[in-house]
């Protein structure tokens, strides 16, 4: 009797679900679990009027393998788990849970009347390097695998497809591999059935670039490519041009030099045509190499001038999108600085003359050297509360020759974490994870908090253990945003 009577509650607190999208927070989905779709692509379904996410499913001792999950929602914010749109299946050849089964994009064909998914096949140490094929009568699934194969003979790693919206042709994207004769992105046009690869249009000769993805404009074709770096983030570059085959500029990066596009890597795109604007939304991943499972999504608005042929990611904590319009607005938060926040033990107060007031919190550790913001305002509800740090773990990643992370025999770290602790309730430690940046750059993670309704609240960080060592980040200030309503 006492869960029949407990459930209508829990069911009302997973509804009343975030309508706001907050790149890097925890997103879960209608029934409060954390949304595993990683390297995602988005398909608008004309059919159910919804928008369907499919990713690769990981969980905690399955990074690979785990399937393509699938997720549909109306608002894009708001996300329901269909579960496993393509499950793996013992011994199979190509979609085992000992494979690799990557970067899922599905598509409609018309003259199928199915929906066509592809990915990355490949075993478990890259050796096939395939893109594999399955169909299904509905969004959702199940998908039936139907092949995996060599395009047009070659080899495919990271996989990405684009339709024109002007013809309705549809083409692969890939990178082809690591070797010497590989590294290249290729543009590959596929049948009208969408079901098998016919042409080579263009091929982006020995930039070592993956994780394609096309954005087209009335004008243009944006090509996003990241570089290859693993799991750590880098600097994400485009190249545009008037049509698929080229010519193609030369690339240029797409967010503030040495953020690493806002610790992300590229993967998809999103073009939202509403009735007032079209909004194309950036679709990235932030991936969490210490547990693959916790990679957060990194969703940003793409600002396009096609005057100037420019195109840049910017940065918004949270923000509000209408998929109807098409419309978005950052939402607007209160900011609390670290100047005016309270250190305990070796925390202190340094000059850095690239964060606010010349005033960063540092020497922050475990539960004795601390730092307290005080006089903050709360609502009662749950509220986004984004945390500005900086973390300069990275051991010279990025301006190393290379790229090489770990050039004095040190291990480098992902990130650090943080203990969160509000109005001093340490029977209540939420953990904010603080990934590396390059010196004097600051970024952002928001945590979703629950202060008292009035200003009195408090919130208190000290560093809890992220593998190596107990240090939290430096921080900037941190900006408490309304809640959804
Ligand atoms: C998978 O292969 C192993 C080893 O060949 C065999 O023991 C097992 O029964 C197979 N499982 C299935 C589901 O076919
Ligand atoms: C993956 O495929 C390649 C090429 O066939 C092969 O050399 C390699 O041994 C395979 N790896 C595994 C784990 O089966
Ligand atoms: C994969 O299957 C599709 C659909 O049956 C077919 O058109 C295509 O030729 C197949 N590819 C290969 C290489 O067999
Ligand atoms: C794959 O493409 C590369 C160049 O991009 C070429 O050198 C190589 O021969 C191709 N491999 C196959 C199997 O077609
Ligand atoms: C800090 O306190 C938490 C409990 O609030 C405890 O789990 C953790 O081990 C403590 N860390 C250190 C370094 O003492
Ligand atoms: C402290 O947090 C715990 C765990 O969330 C909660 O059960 C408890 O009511 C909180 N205490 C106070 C005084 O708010």
């Amino acid at each position: 009797m006492l869960g029949i009577k407990i459930l209508p509650v829990l069911l009302f607190g997973a509804i009343a679900q975030s309508k706001y999208i907050v790149p890097g927070g925890r997103w879960h989905d209608t029934d409060g679990n954390l949304v595993s779709a990683h390297a995602g692509s988005i398909t608008f379904d004309e059919g159910t009027g919804r928008f369907w996410w499919f990713g690769e499913y990981k969980i905690e001792g399955q990074e690979e393998g785990g399937g393509v999950s699938v997720y549909s929602s109306e608002d894009l914010a708001t996300w329901e788990s269909h579960g496993l749109a393509l499950e793996p299946v013992k011994n199979h050849t190509y979609i085992s849970p000992e494979n690799v089964i990557q970067r899922p994009k599905v598509v409609y064909s018309e003259e199928t009347s199915q929906y066509h998914m592809f990915w990355h096949a490949d075993n478990s140490t890259y050796g096939l390097l395939l893109q594999g094929f399955a169909t299904s009568d509905t969004p959702a699934g199940p998908y039936t695998f139907v092949n995996a194969t060599a395009p047009m003979g070659n080899w495919s790693q990271d996989y990405g497809l684009f339709t024109d919206y002007k013809d309705g042709r549809s083409y692969a994207l890939y990178s082809n591999g690591d070797s010497v004769e590989g590294r290249d992105v290729y543009i590959t046009r596929y049948n009208k059935e969408v079901s098998e690869l016919e042409e080579v249009v263009y091929r982006f000769n020995k930039f070592d670039l993956e994780a394609p993805t096309i954005v087209q404009t009335d004008n243009s074709y944006y090509a996003l490519m990241s570089h290859k770096t693993g799991y750590r983030p880098n600097n994400v570059v485009a190249f545009r041009a008037d049509s698929l085959e080229g010519p193609w500029s030369q690339p240029f990066m797409v967010a503030p030099l040495n953020t690493r596009t806002f610790n992300s890597q590229s993967g998809y795109t999103l073009k939202i045509e509403g009735s007032k604007k079209t909004t194309y939304l950036y679709i990235g991943d932030q991936w969490d190499s210490n547990s693959l499972w916790e990679s957060r999504y990194i969703w940003l608005p793409i600002e396009i001038d096609d005057k100037k042929k420019t195109l840049e990611l910017a940065w918004h904590d949270v923000y509000d999108l209408n998929v109807k319009t098409g419309e978005w607005k950052p939402i607007e938060g209160k900011t609390y600085y670290g100047k005016d926040a309270k250190t305990s033990g070796d925390a202190f107060k340094q000059e850095a003359n690239f964060a606010s007031h010349n005033t960063i919190l540092t020497g922050i550790y475990g539960n004795d050297s601390t730092v307290t913001f005080e006089g903050i305002e709360g609502t009662g509800k749950p509220q986004w509360v984004s945390f500005y740090y900086q973390n300069t773990d990275d051991m010279g990643f990025g301006d190393q020759p290379g790229g090489t992370p770990d050039r004095i025999g040190g291990e480098w770290q992902l990130r650090r974490i943080s203990s969160v602790v509000v109005n001093g309730n340490t029977s209540n430690v939420e953990t904010l994870y603080q990934r590396d940046t390059h010196k004097s750059i600051i970024l952002s993670t928001p945590l979703k908090l629950t202060l008292e309704k009035g200003k009195q609240n408090t919130i208190t960080i000290g560093g809890l253990y992220n593998g190596f060592d107990y240090k939290g980040a430096d921080l900037d200030r941190i900006v408490v945003y309304p809640p959804e309503e």
